[in-house]
Order: structure tokens, then sequence, then C-alpha cells
């Protein structure tokens, strides 16, 4: 699948993390109408203290979507497996800064793969760090909790964060999306819209609604009225 990126509008990226493993499919059908993208967490166990999915369940999910799915890789050595997550059905793969001593390496080999960069920093990791390859990356992903475990609560001072990576790529005319992952829910999704993101992951804000679809369009919603 060829996506257009960066797009740069709204999107609402469900984390499949929050999903109902045991009825994927069904958990999917129900959401494919309504969300822009699927936001796919892997875990390692090493990078983060969290083991999740991988390859098999990503290459499962592409057959199950239309939707252009947002992989996000919490794993060392992001690198060694950047082809085996596009062969497998990654639109979009996202490696952290803090696993990429390479990144400028890997950002190149992900999109000689014929997928779209992103790049992923943690709460704590300074915007200067990813400086250097702005101009290379799709998108930027903004960890707004620490990584490992959906459910977390929203870290506030990612705010500012956010807000200075948007005035970086408004002042360097930079065309790169803003993706912000971790303890976004109905009653706070506009905080990092407002200041500046336009990717919202959600896992269980969108999957512990008691109408999960629905959540999705008033979120949706919400963004628009903006
Ligand atoms: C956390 C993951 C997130 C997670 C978000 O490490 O990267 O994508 O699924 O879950 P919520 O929205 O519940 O914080
Ligand atoms: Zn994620």
């Amino acid at each position: 699948m060829s996506i257009e990126m960066p797009c740069g509008k709204w999107i609402v990226a469900p984390s499949l993390l929050s999903a109902d493993f045991g009825r994927l499919a069904a958990d999917l059908e129900r959401l494919e109408a309504d969300a822009d993208w699927f936001h796919f967490d892997v875990m390692d166990g090493r990078f983060v203290p969290n083991i999740s999915i991988g390859l098999p369940v990503l290459e499962a999910v592409r057959k199950l979507t239309e939707r252009p799915i947002d992989v996000h890789l919490m794993i060392v050595e992001p690198e060694r497996y950047v082809e085996a997550f596009i062969k497998a059905g990654a639109d979009i793969l996202t490696v952290h800064v803090e696993a990429s001593p390479h990144l400028h390496r890997t950002i190149q080999h992900i999109k000689e793969c014929g997928g779209r960069a992103g790049v992923a920093l943690n709460p704590h990791t300074p915007l200067s760090s990813v400086k250097e390859v702005l101009a290379d990356v799709d998108m930027v992903l903004l960890m707004s909790v620490d990584p490992g475990f959906g459910g977390q609560r929203y870290i506030e001072s990612c705010t500012r964060k956010i807000s200075a990576l948007k005035e970086i790529c408004q002042r360097e005319r930079l065309a790169v999306d803003i993706e912000v992952d971790g303890g976004l829910k109905l009653d706070n999704v506009l905080v990092p819209a407002l200041a500046g993101a336009n990717v919202l992951v959600s896992g269980s804000g969108v999957f512990g609604a008691a109408d999960p679809a629905a959540a999705i369009r008033t979120i949706k919603q919400r963004l628009t009225a903006l």
C-alpha cells in the first residue's frame, strides 16, 4: 500500500495493544470504517520491559485491514528487522532514536524498502536528538508515557515538547507528521492536538470505551471542530 505522507491532516490511530487478541479480527472489523490507521506496538522485553506482538501477528493483521498500519518498534537494534516488518505489512515504520546509533542509515533503509519512516522519542529524550534527520523522516512520534504499557497517564510536560517540535517544523518549513502516543483519551486528546500534533494514538481510550468506534468518531469530531 502506498500512503500519502506527510499527510498533515488529523489521523486517529487506535493502538491494537489494547485490543482483545483472542478476537482481533472482530476488533479490527468494527473499527475499520472509523480508524484512519491502526497503530501496532512491537515490544521486545529489552528496549522496554514488556513483550507484545511481532511479525506473524502483523502478517495476519495485514490481511484483515485496508487501513495503513503504523508500526511502532520498541525494540533494540531495530535496523535488523526493517525489511521483515515492511514485508509483513507495515506502511509506516517507526524506530526509537534511543535504540538507533545509525539513525540516518536506518531511515534510508526503511525508505528503500518502500516504507514511510518515523522516528520516536521517549519522554525524556530532547528534540535535539533528531534535529539532523528531521528533513529525512515522514513522521516524528513523541511518546507521552514511558513506553512499554498501555493505560498509563499522559505526561503533561510532553505538551511543551510537541509545541517546540511544531515550531521547528514551521520555522524550517519541514513537512513532518507529528504523532503523540500514550495516555490519550476523549478528555485530553485536544491537548496534544492544540500543541501541534496531527496523529493521535489511543489504546485504552478507544478499546476501553463502551463503543470503540463511537469513541473514534467523537475524537475526530472534536479535532475537526478545532
Ligand atoms: C505504549 C505504546 C502505546 C500504547 C498506548 O508503550 O507505545 O501505543 O498502546 O496506549 P494508551 O493509549 O492506553 O496509553
Ligand atoms: Zn505505540
